[in-house]
C-alpha cells in the first residue's frame, strides 16, 4: 500500500472513532423531537437521569410578584383548554429595581465563566404568539366551552373564520406591534439565537417581532409547538409549505416533512408536555454548549411555556396572547433533575366533551 492510502485509512478510522465517541455532534446520542423516546429505569439512560434545570428568580417581577395573571399550581389538574386567554393590554416585561439589563447579562456571563463546563446560564425570552383565530373562536362571546370542546375544535373553521393552524387576528397583530415597541423602548438585550414553534401563529408572530431586526433565521423546533391532537388549531402545515411561505425559517436537524405528531384521536396531556418542555430545553442547552450565546428567544404557546416554567421551577404564570416573559435558566449537567413519567400521555375526546367543571 502506498503511504497515501495508509494516511487516508488512518484519518478515516480516527474520524469514525470521534463520531462513535459522540464528541463530534451530540445529536444522534440524544433524544430529539424526531425520535420515539422509550422511557425506562436503565441507569445508563440519559433520559432516565436528565440534567437539572432551574430558574434564577431575583431579577423579574414575574418571578416573584403577585399579579392578576398568576395562577395556582396544581400538579394533577389538566388545563381546561390550551391557549385560552386573550386580552388587549399586555403586561410589561418587568425588571425589578435595582437591576438593569446590563447587570443581568453581567451576572450570567460571570456565572458561566465561574462554572465552566459544569453549569450553564442563559436569559430566555419566552414569547407567546399574538391572538389567533382559534383564541377568538373559543372566547366566551363566540363559541362556549361545550360547543368548542365537543364540536368546533374538530372543524377547520366555520362560515366566517378559519382556525386550522390558525393565523393571527388583527388584534393579534396589534399585540405583537406593541410588544416590539416595548422591546425597543426598554432596550432589552437582543437575542443571539431564535427558536420558533412550527405553527403559523408563532411563525407570523416571529416575523412581525424579529424579522426586520435581524439577518438571523429562526430555527423551527418541533418540540416548541403547542399541545397537539384533536383540535385542528394544533395541526401544523408540512415543511414545504413553511419553506415556500416563510423564507426566514431554518429547520432543526431531522425536522419531519409531515406533521407526524398530530392525530384526530388523542390530545397530548400536560404530563407529556412537561416532559417535552424539559427535553426541548436540554436539547437547546446541549446544542449551544460550545457557543457564546446567552440571550435566547423562543416564540411558542401558552401551554408549552407554562410547562417550561414548571420544569425550571418558576412560579406559574399565565401569559396573555402577544406577551412575553423573561427568565434566567440554568442547567447543571452533574446534578439530576426530575424525571417526568409518561404514564398518562394522552387525553381523549371524553376529556373535553362534556366539559367537566
Ligand atoms: C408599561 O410600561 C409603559 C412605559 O414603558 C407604561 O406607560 C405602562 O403604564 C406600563 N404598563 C403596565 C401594565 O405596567
Ligand atoms: C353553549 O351554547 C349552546 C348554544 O347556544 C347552549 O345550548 C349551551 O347551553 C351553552 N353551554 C354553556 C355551558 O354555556
Amino acid at each position: 500500500m502506498s503511504a497515501n492510502i495508509v494516511t487516508i485509512m488512518v484519518v478515516t478510522i480516527l474520524w469514525l472513532i470521534t463520531i462513535i465517541n459522540g464528541s463530534y455532534l451530540p445529536d444522534d446520542t440524544r433524544p430529539n423531537s424526531q425520535q420515539e423516546v422509550i422511557f425506562n429505569d436503565d441507569e445508563e439512560s440519559f433520559l432516565a437521569k436528565p440534567p437539572y434545570l432551574h430558574s434564577i428568580n431575583q431579577y423579574f417581577k414575574q418571578s416573584t410578584q403577585d399579579n392578576e395573571f398568576e395562577i395556582e399550581d396544581n400538579e394533577d389538574e389538566e388545563d381546561e383548554l390550551d391557549d385560552i386567554i386573550s386580552i388587549e393590554d399586555i403586561n410589561n416585561i418587568s425588571l425589578k429595581k435595582p437591576y438593569t439589563w446590563q447587570k443581568v447579562l453581567d451576572d450570567i456571563r460571570n456565572l458561566n465563566i465561574q462554572h465552566g463546563d459544569k453549569k450553564s446560564y442563559k436569559l430566555f425570552y419566552l414569547q407567546r404568539h399574538g391572538e389567533g383565530w382559534h383564541n377568538y373562536a373559543m372566547s366566551k362571546s363566540y363559541y362556549n366551552s361545550s360547543e368548542w370542546g365537543c364540536y368546533w375544535q374538530l372543524q377547520s373553521g366555520d362560515d366566517v373564520i378559519e382556525w386550522e393552524d390558525a393565523l393571527l387576528t388583527p388584534l393579534g397583530i396589534k399585540q405583537i406591534n406593541n410588544l416590539r415597541d416595548q422591546f425597543d423602548r426598554e432596550e432589552l438585550p437582543f437575542p443571539n439565537q431564535f427558536y420558533v414553534s412550527p405553527l403559523r401563529r408563532t411563525v407570523k408572530t416571529w416575523e412581525l417581532m424579529w424579522k426586520d431586526k435581524t439577518d438571523q433565521k429562526a430555527i423551527v423546533k418541533e418540540f416548541a409547538r403547542e399541545s397537539y391532537g384533536i383540535g385542528t388549531e394544533s395541526k401544523r402545515h408540512d415543511r414545504k409549505y413553511l419553506e415556500d411561505n416563510f423564507d426566514f425559517l431554518t429547520f432543526e436537524n431531522g425536522f419531519n416533512d409531515e406533521d407526524v405528531l398530530w392525530t384526530d384521536k388523542v390530545h397530548e396531556s400536560k404530563q407529556h408536555r412537561n416532559w417535552r418542555a424539559q427535553t426541548l430545553l436540554i436539547d437547546i442547552f446541549q446544542q449551544l454548549k460550545q457557543e457564546e450565546v446567552d440571550v435566547i428567544s423562543i416564540v411558542s404557546h401558552s401551554g408549552l411555556i407554562s410547562s417550561i416554567l414548571k420544569v425550571i421551577g418558576h412560579k406559574k404564570w399565565k401569559l396573555p396572547t402577544g406577551s412575553m416573559i423573561p427568565v434566567v435558566i440554568g442547567i447543571d449537567w452533574d446534578k439530576f433533575g426530575k424525571v417526568y413519567k409518561l404514564s398518562k400521555p394522552w387525553k381523549t375526546m371524553e376529556d373535553y366533551c362534556p366539559i367537566k367543571n
